[in-house]
């Protein structure tokens, strides 16, 4: 301790307590029962910055003279309640540093010392008693020794303290007369879009004890956590313990309060900077020229991330919520440049993370319950979870997991993911915008396939997206020798031969404020879309299509046009922002092989990949079937065969083949062979 401090430690952080803020504090303790006590580490600065400094230095003793002082200081506030706890220690827990340390950074030099580290919750495990005093029993003589517990195992007596047996074994433990405390593990790792490009995410455990810290922080969560840093090494039986020691942390406090990162924090100057750059009426293009500027080409599909990257309004009714964030797929030709697309929109958007369809870790894209090495069980957040509030960019989306194929339908609708496995019951948070790549099931996109058949994911997911885009292979004279000569150009430059017009970072910042702001529509651009939703439905009506566009692309509409008018940072959504949005959900239909111009546009084509003739088709042989049962029972096939070729000019061949899969879809079945009933 240093000669610097006049006074005792205890005596000073007493003084700290007399002041208003924390007598009321230590007064109110009782209210909730806490026996827990939160400092601000800005106010013991400002009152001592000494014992602030000492507090960050050897946090390990200094944190036991708050506790005590605190106590103190409870016995004047409050007697009867100090009366009430004694025995147990107060907690004090101290709030804000006024610097993070890095992740990346973390060294020995740090181990003891109090550090803020920041980073998204990957994993949790679930509540367990830790055993903090244990009192055990001599086997031999019957003799009782305590023993306070520290680190990873129990510290077993060494010798009976009964004077006259003195053993040294057979010692148990005695649950009752022990004193356990909650205790928790959680996984802290950087947050994904801060990761310099190339580099795997660095991580840290973070040791949870005491009830008022347990619990507070879920996988997915990004927090502030204040703790020591502490070391240990592995022991192995028999080898003894490993000469290489890994940190850890314990923490003291946990802030789950959404603090923005602080490379997203914004000064005054570059908010100057951002307010100027909206008011330029080419802001649009610019954006999509800042977005993967390396990419030559497909202005359209960066139009559409840069809906994605702003994002619509969420609304919660009480009913009901809807999403604001837009999904986009990208199905294309391998060698398309959608990995390149994909790989850059974390590098500007304000949370993001790229992921593979099969994922990076054992929790894929949604989540996993994992036993851990102690014998407990750990939930692990996967892609969708680490990018709440953010955008998932899925590369090779068809080659997601099983369990995840199940588990994302729910992430896409109600963005969330229920985990209920091996005694931990959870919901996490995935409100992410998903910005998904896929390669044709068959290699090659076949443009005389629907989406559907071209991909291999069910229809159910696929519905799911606002816009899907083709992206096809095709030589192209023009084209071919601009893209060569954009390629080569790079490969020389060893950069990209356009600048984006906003550089990165500002672009990150410009979208994080604008996804502050909420835009409305006003009444011309409510109605723009309203006309195009009815011009679409009633074209489709007239020809009896069995279902045209939905109210899905109508909502996805709305949602399109609100990015659009953040882009811009105005607070209104403009008829000007409408047309957009029809014109990018038009290209998009047309992309899926939808010929918008005649009006034909019917989503079942594209989602279930049964174009309405062939579907037609169907429902004429059911009804034909139906109504041929009433008189006959069963129905001879070849009757059958007969008649739709005749009447319906179905060919026999087509008409075997529908057949087939009405029985493979089991609306009908074959009770004797050569005879068809409906079932
Ligand atoms: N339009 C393009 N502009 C620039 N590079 C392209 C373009 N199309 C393909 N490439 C290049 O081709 C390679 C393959 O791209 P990639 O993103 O891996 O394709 P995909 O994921 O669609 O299979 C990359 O090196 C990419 O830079
Ligand atoms: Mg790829
Ligand atoms: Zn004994």
């Amino acid at each position: 301790m240093t000669e610097l401090m006049l006074e005792k430690p205890s005596e000073r952080f007493q003084n700290f307590f007399k002041s208003d803020k924390y007598r009321q504090r230590i007064a109110h303790m009782s209210l909730s029962g806490a026996t827990s006590l939160i400092i601000d580490f800005e106010d013991l600065l400002v009152a001592d910055d000494e014992l602030a400094e000492k507090l960050l230095e050897q946090p390990d003793e200094y944190l036991e003279y708050a506790s005590n002082a605190a106590y103190d200081q409870l016995l004047i506030e409050d007697r009867e309640y100090a009366e009430r706890i004694k025995g147990q220690k107060i907690a004090v827990r101290i709030r804000g540093l006024p610097y993070t340390t890095p992740l990346r950074s973390l060294g020995s030099e740090h181990i003891g010392k109090l550090v803020m580290l920041e980073g998204i919750v990957i994993r949790s495990t679930n509540v367990r008693p830790l055993v903090i005093n244990a009192t055990f029993r001599c086997k031999g003589c019957g003799e009782k020794t305590e023993i306070a517990q520290t680190g990873n195992f129990i510290t077993f007596p060494y010798r009976c303290s009964n004077p006259t047996c003195k053993r040294t074994g057979n010692f148990e433990l005695i649950y009752e007369e022990s004193e356990f405390i909650d205790s928790q593990e959680i996984r802290v790792q950087e947050y994904p879009e801060e990761l310099p490009p190339g580099q795997t995410p660095r991580s840290l455990d973070v040791q949870l004890i005491g009830k008022d810290i347990i619990d507070t922080a879920r996988p997915g969560d990004r927090l502030h956590v204040v703790g020591i840093v502490r070391a240990e090494a592995k022991s192995y039986p028999r080898t003894g313990k490993l000469r290489a020691f890994s940190l850890f942390l314990e923490a003291n406090f946990i802030d789950t309060a959404g603090k923005e990162p602080e490379s997203l924090i914004i000064s005054p100057e570059e908010e100057e900077q951002i307010i100027k750059l909206s008011k330029d009426p080419w802001i649009h293009r610019k954006i999509i020229q800042s977005i993967a500027p390396s990419v030559y080409g497909y202005e359209h599909i960066k139009e559409a991330i840069m809906y994605l990257l702003f994002g619509g309004v969420p609304k919660y009714l009480p009913d009901i919520s809807i999403r604001g964030e837009l999904n986009i797929l990208l199905i294309g030709d391998p060698g398309t440049a959608k990995s390149q697309l994909l790989r850059y929109v974390p590098r500007i958007a304000p949370r993001g993370l790229y992921t593979s369809g099969r994922g990076t870790t054992a929790a894929g894209l949604t989540a996993a319950v994992l036993p851990t090495p102690t014998g407990g069980m750990t939930l692990e957040a996967g892609a969708l979870v680490l990018a709440d509030r953010g955008i998932a960019c899925i590369d090779e989306m068809d080659k997601m997991r099983p369990d995840d194929r199940v588990a994302i339908h729910e992430a896409m609708e109600q963005h969330t993911i229920s985990v209920a496995k091996g005694g931990i019951v959870a919901t996490l948070n995935a409100r992410a915008a998903i910005l998904a790549a896929a390669n044709p099931a068959l290699g090659r996109y076949d443009s005389y396939r629907t989406v559907a058949e071209n991909i291999s994911l069910p229809v159910t997911i696929l519905s799911r997206f606002d816009l899907i885009f083709v992206l096809k292979d095709i030589p192209e004279k023009e084209r071919d020798l601009q893209m060569s000569e954009h390629i080569l150009e790079l490969h020389r430059k060893g950069a990209s031969p356009s600048e984006p017009p906003i550089p990165p970072d500002i672009l990150r910042k410009y979208i994080a404020f604008a996804r502050g702001i909420n835009p409305t529509l006003t009444k011309e651009a409510l109605e723009r879309l309203r006309d195009f939703y009815l011009e679409m439905r009633a074209a489709t009506e007239t020809e009896g299509s069995p279902i045209a566009i939905t109210a899905r692309q109508l909502e996805s509409l709305v949602r399109i046009s609100e990015a659009r008018a953040r882009a811009a940072l105005r607070k209104e959504v403009q008829p000007e922002d409408a047309e957009y949005a029809i014109a990018i959900m038009r290209r998009s239909l047309e992309e899926a092989g939808i010929d918008v111009s005649s009006k034909k546009i019917d989503i079942d084509i594209i989602m279930t990949g049964k174009p309405k003739s062939m579907q037609e088709k169907l429902r004429v042989i059911l009804s034909i079937l139906v109504k041929m049962e009433k008189d006959t029972g069963l129905v001879k096939k070849s009757e059958l065969l007969d008649k739709l070729s005749s009447e319906f000019d179905i060919q026999r061949a087509e008409a075997e083949r529908l057949i087939g899969q009405l029985i493979r879809e089991g609306t009908v079945y074959e009770p004797r062979d050569g005879y068809l009933k409906k079932t």
